[in-house]
Formats: structure tokens, sequence, C-alpha cells
């Protein structure tokens, strides 16, 4: 039996921020469903998440996780007054206690499979994780002989010089024996520097002990201060762009881009400098993103192309070439092979296939059939001051440049709107619909200057 048990009631003082640091952000995802998310592959039987400062919002933020067990810890008097929270949770639980740190977001589930492996072969009473650091500074140093024996873990702050100088670091993960840890959790006391209850301090109480000791430190890296928080985001944001290169995506200057954990992309895509995907983003083959593009939640299919565009929430079909300076937003549909050009905004609207709207225009609320042609300024005025209505227009129907169309309004097929129009009304399939003055020639006229010169 396993139980996992992350540790998420602290504060985060370091942060200076409003937010618990277990919310804070990292590649689009929290810390804590970060933690969450590697330890998943484990399948444990009970995963419970120790909550105190703004308890709710940390419950609230990770109320679609189902089976998660919310432990209170208040006060919060050190990570080992946090886990003698689990003594009543975890009462009668026979099997190992998995402890992970909220704040160590980059861990992989292959190190934890690997540090339990090691636990149940060793039949040691904890087993902790570990990490030689070039710069330990902040980490509880690890004191351990060459067997992987450990016989005690001393937190930076009540080092002495000598100790300090050991690059064994803790880093704050552990997997104990849980009737055994469950012995000694009433015997700590907060004898240290902070005057809390340190969960490290079970080590020296717990023998025999074993650390094992990550190859890639990069995965321990506890978050307290936003400097680490800006390093964990370069680390995760380096093993994104590795893994897309690796599955045949070129980045033309990778370190300019940032990606989320849900994007995917197909083979042979090219993405150029500036590139950033947010959210659940899937792009097809042999598109050329970029420079300057934002995705975020959208279906982009085959040999698309895309340049400095903000697209969200929208679907691209295969062949359509967007931008430069479009902006798709919610709903947006653009049909196989449509061209959306510049300073063209698209929200709520379905682009049949071959559609062009190149230059300067508004879509929203409307529906276009196949190969519309969208002159340049044309604007849907979908919006009455109260409701949004619909714009329709019929396949290979041609607006020409700076028409207004009133919604709700509906346009044939084959329909030309003459330029300069501002229509209220249907137009039927075939028709040449003008909705402006006609134009007058006054001929030969003398403007007032001419004749004022004349008297
Ligand atoms: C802790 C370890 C240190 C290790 C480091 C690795 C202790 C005493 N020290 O130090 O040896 O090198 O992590 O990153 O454990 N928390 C609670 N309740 C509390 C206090 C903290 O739930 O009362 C949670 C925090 O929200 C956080 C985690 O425990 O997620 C670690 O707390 P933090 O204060 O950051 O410990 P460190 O000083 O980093
Ligand atoms: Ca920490």
């Amino acid at each position: 039996m396993l139980a996992v048990a992350v540790l998420a009631a602290g504060k985060g003082t370091r942060m200076k921020s409003d937010l618990p640091k277990v919310l804070q952000p990292l590649a689009g995802a929290t810390l804590v469903e970060r933690v969450l998310a590697s330890c998943e592959r484990l399948d444990p039987q009970r995963r419970l998440l120790i909550v105190g400062h703004q308890a709710q919002r940390v419950e609230r933020s990770l109320s679609h996780h189902g089976g998660l067990e919310f432990v209170l810890q208040e006060p919060q008097n050190g990570t080992g007054h946090a886990v003698q929270q689990l003594l009543g949770p975890l009462a009668g639980f026979e099997g190992e206690l998995l402890v992970l740190n909220g704040d160590v977001p980059l861990l992989r589930s292959e190190t934890l499979e690997h540090l339990l492996e090691r636990h149940r072969s060793s039949g040691a009473a904890v087993t902790l994780l570990t990490a030689r650091l070039t710069d330990p500074t902040g980490y509880g140093r690890v004191f351990a002989d060459g067997s992987g024996a450990v016989s005690a873990i001393v937190e930076h702050r009540d080092c002495s010089a000598e100790q300090r100088a050991n690059p064994l670091i803790n880093a704050g993960i552990y997997v104990f024996d849980w009737k055994r840890l469950a012995e000694v959790l009433p015997r700590l006391t907060s004898d240290n520097d902070q005057g809390e209850l340190y969960l490290t301090d079970t080590v020296a109480l717990l023998q025999p002990a074993m650390h094992l000791e990550v190859e890639d430190a990069d995965e321990i890296n506890g978050i307290n201060d936003r400097l680490q928080l800006a390093q964990c985001e370069g680390v995760l944001q380096e093993r994104l762009r590795r893994h897309w290169m690796r599955e045949g995506v070129t980045f033309v200057d990778p370190a300019t881009c940032t990606l989320s954990d849900g994007t995917r992309f197909g083979r042979d895509v090219i993405v150029q400098p500036q590139c950033h995907f947010r959210g659940r983003v899937a792009v097809g083959e042999g598109c050329r993103i970029g420079p300057g593009c934002l995705i975020e939640d959208s279906a982009i299919g085959n040999g698309v192309e895309l340049l400095y565009s903000v697209l969200r929430d929208v679907t691209v079909e295969d062949g359509a070439v967007v931008g430069p300076f479009a902006q798709l937003r919610a709903g947006a549909h653009i049909g196989k092979g449509a061209r959306i050009g510049n300073f063209v905004e698209v929200k709520n609207s379905q682009l049949g296939a071959g559609v062009k709207a190149n230059h300067l225009s508004y879509l929203g609320d409307a529906d276009l059939g196949a190969n519309v042609n969208v002159g340049a300024g044309t604007i849907t005025a979908n919006y009455d001051g109260v409701r949004k209505h619909r714009t329709v227009i019929g396949a290979a129907s041609k607006t020409g440049a700076n028409s207004v169309l009133v919604a709700p309004i509906s346009l044939g097929e084959r329909v030309t709107v003459a330029a300069g129009s501002t229509l209220t009304e249907n137009v039927p399939s075939g028709a040449l619909a003008f909705g402006r003055a006609r134009q007058v020639n006054k001929l030969d006229w003398v403007g007032p200057a001419a004749a004022g010169a004349d008297r």
C-alpha cells in the first residue's frame, strides 16, 4: 500500500506574493499540480494534501482533481508538524508514505519510481532523495556514509561552517515506512533556529535511513523565491523544447520560444523566433509558425502558416495562412486554405474554405461560406448595445472596401456589396447591393475661395 502526502501548507514568505506559493504558475500549471502529476504513475491508494495558509484557495484550485484528501495544518509549525497532522487520517494505515514538498515541481515520475524501488529493496525505515549541488545554500545538508546510510539532516541555518561545506542536500522527497514514522513523529522537538518541528529530524530517529542521489540535480530544484521560480521555468521550457526537437520540430531560436505541457506538434513544423504556446495546442504537420505568435488552446491543421498573430481558442484548418498581425479570438474557425491578413480580427465565426479576409476587418459572430472575399475594412456590426447578432454571408460573395454589415443580416451566395455600403437588410443570392448615397458630381464648380477672389 502506498500513500502520498504533499506538503502545501506553508505561506512561502520569500515569494512576497498574495498567492500561496504552491499556486504559483509554472509553464501553465501550478506548482502543486506539477507535484501531484509527478506521482500519478505510482498509482497511490491514498493522496493527501496538507494545506494551511489560504487552505480554501488551494483546495478550490484542485477541485477538479478527484480522490484528494485535504488535511488542515493550523498553525503551520514546520514540515514535521505538517506530517504529524497525518497521524489521524492515516491511523491504521500499513505501507509506505511518500512525502513530497509542494514546492519541488520538476521531479520526474521515473525518479520517484526508482526511489520507491530502492526503499523496498533495501528494507530501510526511510529513503530520501538527495543531490550534490555546487551551490547548496538554503538546503538541508545530508550526512551519509559511503554505503548510502544517512545519519542526520541538518538545515542550512542550523549548520556549522564546516557542515555547510557538505554539498549533499535533502531534496525534500522521502519514502517512509508509515508505522515506524508514526512512532517517532510525536518525539520531534523545535530545538532549532526557526523554532519549528522539522520532518528532517525524523531521519536521525529512523534507522536504517538511506538516500538515493539524483543524476539530474535540476529535478529537485526547490522554489522559495521568484529567482528559483524563473530558473525552474527555464528548466521546464528546455525540457519541452528538447522533447519536440527530438520529435521532428525545428526551432530556429529555441530560447525565445515557450511551450506548455499541452502543446503537441506534427513533424516538420518550423517554429520561428518569439512564439509562445499555452494551454492545449495541437499543431499539424509541416506548419510554419512565427515569428512572433501567441497561440493558446487552439487546433492548427497541416501546412498552416502563422505570422505575428495572436490565436486563442480557435481552429485553423489545413493550408490556411494567417497574419501578419491578425487576432483570432474564441470560437474562430478558419476553413481550409483561407487567408486572414493584417489587422483582421475574427471572433466566434465560421469562415469557409478559401475565404479571403486580407486587410483591416472585424468579423464577429459571422458565418462565411466558401470562397467569400472580404473587402478591406469590412466590419460586421454585431452588437446593438444589448445583444450580439449574427451575420451570414453565402459562398462566393464579395464585400467591397469599407462595408458595414449591420447584424442580424443575411447575404445570399454570389452577392456583391458595393464599397462603402452600410447594409441593414438581407440581400438575395446573385444581387449587387448598394447601401450608400449616390455620388453627385457638380460640373464646373467654383469653390468659395475662387468666388471671393472674383469680387
Ligand atoms: C525543506 C527541508 C530541507 C530541504 C528543502 C528542499 C525541512 C525542515 N527542510 O526546507 O531540508 O533541503 O525543503 O526543498 O523540511 N510546509 C508545510 N507546513 C509547514 C511548513 C512547510 O506544509 O508548517 C510545506 C511548504 O508549503 C513547502 C514544504 O513544506 O511546500 C517545504 O517547506 P519550506 O519552508 O519551503 O522548507 P525549506 O526551508 O525549503
Ligand atoms: Ca522550500
